[in-house]
């Protein structure tokens, strides 16, 4: 018996930012972030939507590809940076717009980091017996709580939401495994350090007021960065990581067909796929079209190779990200759908 990834889903917000359009925000320009991180374009939430909408949207998508209903799902777990509020949890939002009761619903934080710490968890609890099926879901609204008069790090993210439907069954293949780890003396790094009032457009609707943003909401939490030694770090740490998780289940370096990692930088991208010996078309990319969509980029990268057709049953597929934490870890994966 092992966890199986059955169903599949994503959504982005309909509102595009192009790196031009940033570049009349803050000093700039379209060939700095491209050069430096690979990005072109974001996507920006609507001021009236919250992150449980984006993540409504992915998951009614992956149960609808797994041909389920929210009935037969025994839990929902949501990775979220940037909930709805403080509390409820956005996973018990989530819940509700799709028309469920009863079951367990949580969320997890570990920033960027907190798809692949969500699969570990799940893939663990079912191992245990918990349950038989779970809605996993990765869903952010990183434009609330950016600074966005700070171009260091205002032109790297973005928002999204991708989903997956879990289930424990007796087919070929699912979760092989996963390493997690943290180090929290690294914080000051990479963090957003106000207690945050919440993602709501209560807070921030000032701030979504499209080419006039700005943070002088008093409160809101704001994401700072020492981009170039978080840079240094990830790439470090990321290597290691995805050596040590193929180590654990004794695999193969070869046998790993597709790379579906946290969509930070491009560079960052290639250094880990480099040193696992993948080319190019063995990454998942979404990093120009989504920017940073912290937790929900790795499924929303796993959506974008699923819905192209280029995933094949029985492929081998290695998902990892870098977070604030510093937090990070890898999953390997054997498609079975
Ligand atoms: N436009 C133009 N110039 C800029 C911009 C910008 N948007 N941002 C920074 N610069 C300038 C800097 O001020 C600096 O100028 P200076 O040399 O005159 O001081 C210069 O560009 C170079 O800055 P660096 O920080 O050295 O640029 P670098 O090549 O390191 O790229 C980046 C910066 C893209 C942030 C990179 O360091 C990075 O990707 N870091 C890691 C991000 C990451 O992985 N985060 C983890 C996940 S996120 C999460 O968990 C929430």
């Amino acid at each position: 018996m092992s966890t199986h990834i059955i169903g599949v889903g994503g959504y982005l917000p309909e509102h595009i930012m192009t790196n031009d359009d940033l570049a009349q925000i803050v000093d700039t320009s379209d060939t700095w972030i491209r050069e430096r991180t690979g990005i072109t374009q974001r996507h920006i939430i609507d001021k009236d939507e919250y992150t449980s909408d984006l993540a409504t949207r992915a998951a009614a998508q992956a149960l609808e590809d797994a041909g389920l209903s929210i009935d037969d799902m025994d839990a929902i777990v949501v990775a979220t940076t940037t909930p709805d509020m403080i509390f409820p949890s956005t996973a018990s939002m989530v819940q509700h717009k799709l028309g469920g009761k009863g079951f367990p619903a949580w969320d997890i934080q570990a920033v960027c980091s907190g798809f692949v710490y969500g699969l570990a968890q799940v893939d663990g609890m079912m191992k245990g017996g918990m349950f038989k099926r779970v809605l996993l879901i990765g869903a952010e609204s990183m434009s609330r709580i950016l600074d966005w008069q700070d171009r260091n790090t205002c032109v790297l993210f973005g928002d999204g939401a991708g989903a997956v439907v879990l289930e424990f069954n007796d087919d070929e293949g699912g979760v092989v495994g996963s390493v997690l780890h943290c180090d929290g003396s690294y914080r000051d790094l990479l963090l957003a350090k106000h207690a945050h009032p919440g993602a709501s457009p209560h807070h921030t609707r000032a701030k979504q007021d499209r080419l006039n943003m700005n943070t002088d909401a008093a409160g809101v939490a704001a994401v700072e960065m020492k981009g170039n030694e978080v840079f240094r770090f990830a790439v470090t740490k990321l290597g290691e990581v995805v050596k040590e998780v193929l180590e654990k289940y004794d695999v193969a370096q070869s046998d790993v067909d597709w790379l579906v990692p946290h969509q930070a930088n491009i560079r960052i991208l290639n250094a880990t796929a480099k040193k696992l010996g993948l080319t190019a078309d063995q990454v998942a990319l979404t990093v120009a079209q989504h920017a940073n969509t912290s937790a929900a980029s790795v499924p929303l990268a796993l959506n974008d190779i699923y819905r192209a057709g280029k995933v094949k049953k029985g492929q081998l597929l290695l998902l990892e990200a870098f977070a604030g934490g510093f937090a990070w870890g890898a999953n390997l994966v054997r498609w079975s759908k």
